[in-house]
Order: C-alpha cells, then sequence, then structure tokens
C-alpha cells in the first residue's frame, strides 16, 4: 500500500507516494504531485514537504549541521541514557521497551516523530520488516544520515522533511508514533503533541522518551543553561498534564535518572 500524505498547501488533497521511495537501495529521484498540481521534490528518496525554511532555536540549529548528524548516533545516542540516566543503559535496552510497548504489526503503520538517524523508526522495521515506517525530521542533514544508516542495514523507510507542528498527514494515518528525546527541543511542544494525536489512530500507541527536571541542583543548574539554548524541561507531572491537554492518557511510565519512559495513549 502506498503512503498518502496530506498537500502541505491544500489541506484537503491526497499526494500518493510511491513505494520506491522507501525502497533505499535505489536512488529515488522525482517529484510528488496533489490533484491541485501543488509539486513537492523528491531527492535522493527524501521527500521534501517543507519548501519554506522556519526559524530554529539555537538547539534545533545544531542539529542542521553536517558535523552533528554525521556524530549523532554513534558518539552520542549510544551512550547518552548511560550518562543521562546514571547507570549502564545500553541502546539495545532501549530498543527493547520500543519494541515491547509498541508491538510492531504487519501492514500496520508507524510514525517517529523529530527522528534526527531515525533510530526508532530502523528498530521497529527491522523487528517487523512488513510493518511500514515513515520518519519525519525537518533537518535535511539528519535525512541524509539516517538513510545512510537505514540503506547500510537494508532497511526501507519513507523519510519525509516536515515540521512536527504541523504533520502533512490526514488525521488517524498511524496505528504508532514514536517519539525519542525530540519534546525537550520542540519550541511548540503543546502544538507538536496535538499534531501526533491527531495523526493517530484512536487505538495507537505513542511511544515517549523525554528528560524531565533534575532533582540535584547541580543538575538544575546544567538545565537552566541548556534552557538558554531553548531547550525545556518539566517534571513528570508537568510532563502528564501536557499530554494530558493534548488528548492523551498515560499507559505506563517510568523514569531513570532524568531520563523518563512514557506510553502513552489517546484518552
Ligand atoms: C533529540 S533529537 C531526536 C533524536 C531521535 N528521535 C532519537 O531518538 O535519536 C531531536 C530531533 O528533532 C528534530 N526536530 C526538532 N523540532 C522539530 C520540529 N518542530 N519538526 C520536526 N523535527 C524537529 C531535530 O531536527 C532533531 O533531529
Amino acid at each position: 500500500m502506498n503512503l498518502q500524505v496530506r498537500s502541505p498547501k491544500y489541506d484537503r488533497e491526497v499526494i500518493e507516494v510511491p513505494v520506491k521511495a522507501s525502497q533505499l537501495s535505489t536512488q529515488f529521484n522525482g517529484t510528488i504531485v496533489s490533484a491541485k498540481g501543488d509539486e513537492y521534490p523528491v531527492r535522493d528518496n527524501i521527500i521534501d514537504l517543507l519548501p519554506v525554511e522556519k526559524s530554529y532555536s539555537m538547539a534545533q540549529s545544531t542539529n542542521h549541521w553536517k558535523l552533528t548528524a554525521s556524530v549523532y548516533e554513534d558518539l552520542w545516542r549510544k551512550r547518552s541514557l548511560s550518562l543521562l540516566t546514571g547507570e549502564e543503559f545500553p541502546i539495545k535496552k532501549e530498543q527493547e521497551l520500543l519494541v515491547k510497548w509498541m508491538k510492531p504489526e504487519p501492514g500496520k503503520w508507524y510514525l517517529d516523530v523529530g527522528c534526527s538517524t531515525a533510530l526508532y523508526a530502523r528498530t521497529l522495521k527491522k523487528e517487523e520488516p512488513d510493518s511500514h515506517q515513515v520518519a519525519v525530521d525537518f533537518s535535511q542533514v539528519m535525512l541524509e544520515e539516517a538513510r545512510l544508516k537505514a540503506e547500510a542495514e537494508r532497511t526501507d523507510l519513507y523519510l519525509i522533511r516536515a515540521d512536527g507542528r504541523d504533520l502533512p498527514f490526514f488525521a488517524g494515518s498511524f496505528d504508532g508514533l514514536s517519539m525519542g528525546g525530540t519534546l525537550n527541543e520542540l519550541t511548540d511542544e503543546l502544538k507538536v503533541l496535538y499534531e501526533c494525536r491527531r495523526v493517530l489512530k484512536s487505538s495507537g500507541t505513542l511511544f515517549m522518551m523525554h528528560l524531565v527536571k533534575a532533582a540535584s541542583w547541580y543538575g538544575r543548574l546544567f538545565q537552566d543553561s541548556a534552557e538558554w539554548g531553548g531547550l525545556q524541561f518539566w517534571s513528570v507531572d508537568e510532563s502528564n498534564e501536557l499530554f494530558s491537554r493534548a488528548g492523551f492518557k498515560v499507559e505506563e511510565q517510568f523514569t531513570k535518572g532524568i531520563v523518563c519512559f512514557t506510553k502513552l495513549r489517546p484518552s
């Protein structure tokens, strides 16, 4: 089944995305077009639905640098949870939790929001090769890195450049959504969560990994300076209030250090 996206210009218009855009072993270039004639480029399989550049916070800007994208997963992401939880927390453990809570199924559709190198989408596709995985980020260089990693692993995904504040999908398009570490970077977190709720089926699951306020004074000091750069931190209660306002209820949740894992369902 083809991926259908919502035209960024005419929000009732469907745009069909050919399956070959997701087949990363073959380079695909071209355009996709709505019935009204608005066209969007596909370059090297990356579908660009964000023709107009947005403004970015300092923390977000670093994700648009080629150097950040090239070292992000191998130097930071693989070690980050051990550093942030204060215990040995290999990436495999996080991937196992993702799979356990998301339970990807054949023929179902999953979206990784603010995907960077699409770690979550790649993990779910490897777990269930007959599921359909879509990964969205507004950073072109992160999507290029996601493409390289997915192709190297022979994992097919749809890679879309789009803004989480205005997801280019119709209501109820996805069976599952995941967001790893992105919540803290968002400039309009409630809008993005509303969008997540809109595109998720009422039977769906949202896997959320985010950072909460540190308990120690030195942790808070560090987070205060990170807030200058555009990151945000909430307590667990404040985070849950945010999820609830966006139409989600917490089904499972635990924190380790400042890392919070939450399984959310539409309320
Ligand atoms: C902390 S990284 C996420 C990492 C990834 N989810 C993972 O688990 O490794 C945050 C990513 O979200 C993206 N991002 C931030 N705000 C966004 C927005 N409004 N729309 C789309 N992507 C966004 C950034 O470009 C960056 O790649």
